[in-house]
C-alpha cells in the first residue's frame, strides 16, 4: 500500500494502514507541526535559563523533531529530546520525505539514521533520544517541560488519551511545564485536568477551530 501522501501546504505525510490513520492534517503537515508544537509549545519556553527537555509521543515520520531540532540551533537553546515510537517508519520511507527541502537542511535523516535507546548528541545544542516501545511501557528517566502529545486520534486509539496515561505524564512534567495536542475534544480536556493539567484551548493551523494547551499546576 502507497503510504506517502501530499498535504495542502505542499508537505508530506503517512497513512498508517495498522491505524487507518494520516499521521498529519490533511490541510497541511508542515503547518500544523508549526503551529503547534513549535510556536504553541516549544517557543513558549525560550528563552529558557536551563537546557530544555522535550517527550514527544509518537515520533512518526520526524516531523515535530526536526522542526525542535531547528530551533535549539536557531535559537542557541540546549535541548534533549525524548521521543517513543511502537511501529517506526522504514528509513526508505524517510528518504521519500520532502523535509529537508521544505525546511533547508540536511539533517532530517540523521534523526531516523540515530540508535534506539541512546542519547545522542545531534549538535552542541540539540540531544536526541528515541525509544522503541509502546508508550504504556515507556520508563521515564527525566522530567520534561515541553510535551508534543501527536498521537493518533482518540476515535482510533482511545487507550492513549484516558486520564491514567496523562496520570503517568504529569508525574514527569516539570512544575510550569507544557503539553501540547492537536486535539480539542471534551475527553481529552477533561482527561488532561484529571491528571491535575490546566488546559486551555487556542487556535488551530489553518481551518481547525482548536488546539489544546495544557500547563502542569
Ligand atoms: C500522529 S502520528 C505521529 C506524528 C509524528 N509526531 C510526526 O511528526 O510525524 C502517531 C504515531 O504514534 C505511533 N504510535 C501508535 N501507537 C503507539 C503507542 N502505543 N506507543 C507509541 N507510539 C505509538 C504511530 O506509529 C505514529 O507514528
Amino acid at each position: 500500500m502507497e503510504r506517502l501522501i501530499t498535504t495542502a501546504d505542499g508537505s508530506h505525510s503517512l497513512m498508517s494502514p495498522l491505524f487507518n490513520q494520516q499521521y498529519h492534517s490533511l490541510q497541511g503537515a508542515l503547518t500544523e507541526s508549526i503551529h503547534i508544537y513549535i510556536n504553541l509549545g516549544l517557543q513558549s519556553k525560550i528563552p529558557s535559563p536551563h537546557p530544555i527537555s522535550i517527550f514527544e509521543m509518537g515520533f512518526g515520520t520526524g516531523l515535530n523533531a526536526l522542526l525542535a531540532w531547528q530551533l535549539a540551533e536557531t535559537t542557541q537553546t540546549p535541548v534533549h529530546y525524548t521521543t517513543v515510537e511502537a511501529y517506526p517508519i522504514t528509513l526508505a520511507e524517510a528518504r521519500q520525505l520532502n523535509y529537508p527541502s521544505l525546511t533547508n537542511t540536511e539533517d532530517f535523516l540523521a534523526l531516523h539514521q540515530a540508535g534506539w535507546g541512546e542519547d545522542i548528541p545531534l549538535s552542541p545544542y540539540f540531544t536526541f533520544r528515541k525509544e522503541n516501545r509502546t508508550l504504556q511501557e515507556l520508563s521515564h528517566r527525566r522530567q520534561y517541560e515541553v510535551i508534543f502529545y501527536d498521537a493518533f486520534d482518540p476515535r482510533a486509539q482511545p487507550e492513549l488519551w484516558t486520564t491514567e496515561i496523562f496520570t503517568n505524564i504529569a508525574a514527569q512534567t516539570a512544575p510550569n511545564g507544557v503539553l501540547v495536542t492537536y486535539s480539542s475534544k471534551g475527553i481529552v480536556k477533561r482527561a488532561l485536568q484529571a491528571a491535575g493539567f490546566l488546559v486551555t484551548k487556542h487556535r488551530g493551523p489553518g481551518k481547525k477551530f482548536h488546539v489544546l494547551k495544557a500547563v502542569k499546576i
